[in-house]
């Protein structure tokens, strides 16, 4: 495991560096790819509470403005202010580290994350704060980068200093079965992501 700290450190001031330039054209292409998957999982009313966990420039929660009731953290401040610049009130925004979420227990339907499990320091620890304010029987959905290279996952370690581990399918499975969640599907995202659905079973706490 990493140390939280230096993890923290590494991830803010890389995409605090990087916040005004996420958003290029090029970047956000490859982003789609993890995002489109992930809502259409999605089935909600105006009430339904979707939280996107490490939500970037919320790029994704844009796409559901008006639509569910939303929110969104993450620990890089500059990402923050261009995500609040887009929604401003139609989302609550905070800046929150997923391994300690500053939400009360079973308080979301949805709560998902789109290329950026890889980036935290105890991954268990992590999915166990995302189940821990997951509604029973709401859904978590984790989408991932994968390729099938492991020379690609070699570099991507080099690129990215906050980079911790990307997981195979079946780390993903093992990881949601830890945390006491049901995988309800699980399905490769064009050639280089993998995304993982769950749901918190009535008889978790
Ligand atoms: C590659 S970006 C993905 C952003 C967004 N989810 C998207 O799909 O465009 C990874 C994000 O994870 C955030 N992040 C990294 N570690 C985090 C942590 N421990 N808690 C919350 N967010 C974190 C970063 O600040 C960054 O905004």
């Amino acid at each position: 495991m990493k140390s939280p700290d230096k993890n923290i450190k590494q991830n803010q001031s890389f995409f605090n560096k990087g916040a005004k330039r996420y958003d290029n054209p090029l970047l956000q292409f490859w982003m789609r790819r993890f995002h489109a998957p992930t809502i259409e999982e999605l089935r909600f009313t105006s009430a339904t509470k979707i939280l996107d966990i490490s939500c970037g420039t919320e790029e994704l929660l844009k796409k559901l403005q008006g639509k569910a009731e939303l929110y969104g953290i993450d620990i890089s401040e500059a990402m923050l202010k261009v995500a609040k610049g887009k929604l401003g009130a139609q989302a609550t925004l905070q800046k929150g580290d997923v391994h300690a979420l500053l939400f009360q227990d079973r308080f979301f339907d949805y709560v998902i994350t789109t290329e950026a499990f890889h980036h935290y320091y105890n991954q268990q620890k992590a999915l166990q704060e995302i189940s821990r304010v997951t509604k029973k029987e709401g859904k978590v959905i984790i989408v991932d980068v994968n390729f099938f290279l492991k020379s690609i996952h070699w570099l991507f370690k080099k690129l990215e200093p906050g980079h911790v581990k990307i997981n195979s399918r079946k780390e993903m499975k093992y990881l949601f079965k830890e945390s006491g969640l049901r995988i309800l599907t699980q399905k490769r995202s064009f050639l280089f992501a993998i995304m993982t659905v769950g749901e918190k079973p009535e008889n978790l706490l």
